[in-house]
């Protein structure tokens, strides 16, 4: 994973088996750096209390610490296209 900064937004790019996803970088729950967390397939869990998210659409899988999902709020989810040797975001 990668944290970048692209048009004043703070993205995490996930590549899982070669598809590259974007969520936004910063944890729902209290700012944790998701880039600095664990990608397992496509749950990326966060480094501070272990809340889940799928890197594909940025839904809530596990809460922090264990708790219910819908203890905090989905990641932003971005678009993401190969072009070449790059990635395109799709910023709304
Ligand atoms: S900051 Fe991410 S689970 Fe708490």
């Amino acid at each position: 994973m990668k944290w970048v900064r692209v048009g004043g937004n703070d993205l995490v790019i996930a590549n899982v088996d070669g598809k590259f996803y974007a969520l936004h970088n910063w944890c729902t729950h209290e700012q944790g750096n998701l880039s600095k967390g664990e990608l397992k397939k496509t749950v990326l869990i966060c480094p501070e209390h272990g809340a889940q998210f799928d890197v594909t659409t940025g839904r809530v899988l596990l809460g922090p610490d264990g708790e219910s999902a819908d203890s905090i709020q989905p990641e932003k989810s971005y678009k993401v296209v190969v072009q070449g040797d790059d990635l395109m975001v799709g910023i709304p």
